[in-house]
């Protein structure tokens, strides 16, 4: 196995002269490079770090946090955490698991951690076609390798941080042109025209578990991004899909002509999707997983408009968002739905308190049931706002 390349200032950082947190960080790197066979590091534009929750990390990730000495050097936004932070109280959570939740924050702000607290960072920095990136939230790293056209591996909390830390990460997996090829159809039969976010959603939850960790190659859909995002996401949380292309749709798709031949095809009918929408009763709603775009925000305000809540609606979104769009959250907000930054369905102990939980995302349809303890729904947003309102 060939050494991971290292240039000058890899070495000096390597030898302890820029300090122990910087050392110990490139080891890190350089450790995760000869696993996985890089020759050398990349370059990256930036950073999205997970474990970022309480509730995830627990003691154990707190005190590794608080021992680090060191500021990032490229962009890094940290990932949603257990508790909106202006709001905490009032959205339910416990003094004591705030206090702790405090103290994560307070460690990745030394560190020089951008504190937006999303899954969505895309929305709030611009990321482009080709971007060599080091994020670690699954549905983040799907959206930025499928519908942007950058290239990340799906890395673990300690290793994004690291690279945030250096500002390289080691190049293998998806940052190489020749792993970045379909590996499997999926053809989707006549019948998708009219599906929304949800349905996408349920189309990745499905599809998650047939690809496992191979590139899925979709043929009949055309998906917007808000949809691509539910794809990804759930296809990341039912299997582990990094990375996805879309016919005429996704910009690698669109710039290459694939070989397809020998390829494993797999149709989907409508109907396996359709039979993922129950009609479970349900004690909350709960939408942005991922987080809500502004369009999907302008989608609930419209909905909601002139209606009341009478069970728990929460919103999840980053705070950049509900700065640039505050119209649209008050409109949200007349009807007693709640808008939450920083934290999400899954992340936020808060929602452990239901016993069966409606969503619009296939993503949370696979997660809430373990970290949540609820039994889970999926719905189209406006199924999720009829029964909220009903
Ligand atoms: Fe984001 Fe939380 Fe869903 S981190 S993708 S909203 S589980």
């Amino acid at each position: 196995m060939k050494p991971v390349q290292l240039g000058p200032e890899d070495e000096r950082i390597i030898a302890g002269e820029e300090g122990e947190t910087r050392q110990k960080m490139l080891e890190l790197l350089v450790a995760l490079g000869k696993v996985f066979g890089a020759e050398r590091l990349v370059t990256i534009k930036s950073a999205q770090v997970s474990g970022a929750s309480y509730k995830t990390i627990g003691e154990y990730g707190l005190a590794w946090l608080a021992s680090l000495d060191a500021r990032a050097v490229v962009p890094a936004v940290l990932n949603p955490i257990g508790m909106p932070r202006g709001c905490w109280k009032e959205m339910g959570v416990d003094a004591d698991f705030a206090r702790k939740q405090q103290a994560i924050i307070d460690a990745y702000d030394r560190l020089g951690v951008r504190l937006d607290c999303t899954c969505t960072p895309y929305y709030l920095y611009e990321t482009r076609y080709r971007d060599h990136l080091a994020w670690s939230e699954s549905s983040a790293v799907s959206y930025a390798n499928s519908v942007i056209g950058a290239r990340t591996n799906r890395e673990g909390g300690p290793g994004a941080l690291a690279s945030a830390l250096i500002g390289k990460t080691p190049c293998y997996g998806l940052h190489l042109t020749k792993n970045r090829v379909p590996q499997i159809v999926i053809d989707v039969r006549t019948g998708s025209r009219n599906w929304g976010f949800a349905e996408y959603g349920a189309l990745g939850y499905h599809v998650g578990r047939l690809a496992g960790n191979r590139i899925p190659y979709f043929t009949g859909i055309r998906p917007d991004a808000d949809q691509m995002k539910a794809l990804g996401a759930a296809m990341a949380a039912t299997g582990a899909v990094a990375l996805y292309h879309v016919e005429r749709v996704t910009p690698e798709a669109r710039g290459h002509g694939y070989d397809l031949s020998g390829i494993e095809t797999v149709p989907v009918e409508p109907a396996e999707i359709a039979r993922l929408f129950t009609e479970l009763p349900v004690d909350a709603v709960a939408v942005g997983c991922p987080h809500c775009s502004p369009r999907e925000l302008s989608e609930i305000a419209r909905l909601l408009a002139g209606k009341k809540v009478t069970k728990p609606f929460y919103i999840f979104t980053a705070q950049g968002v509900i700065d640039r769009h505050r119209d649209l959250v008050t409109m949200i907000e007349q009807s007693g739905a709640r808008v939450y930054a920083d934290t999400c369905m899954v992340v936020s102990p808060v929602m452990e308190r239901y016993q069966a939980i409606m969503v619009n995302s296939g993503k949370a349809l696979a997660y809430v049931p373990d970290m949540c303890g609820a039994l889970a729904r999926i719905g189209t947003l406006k199924d999720c706002v009829t029964v909220a309102t009903g």
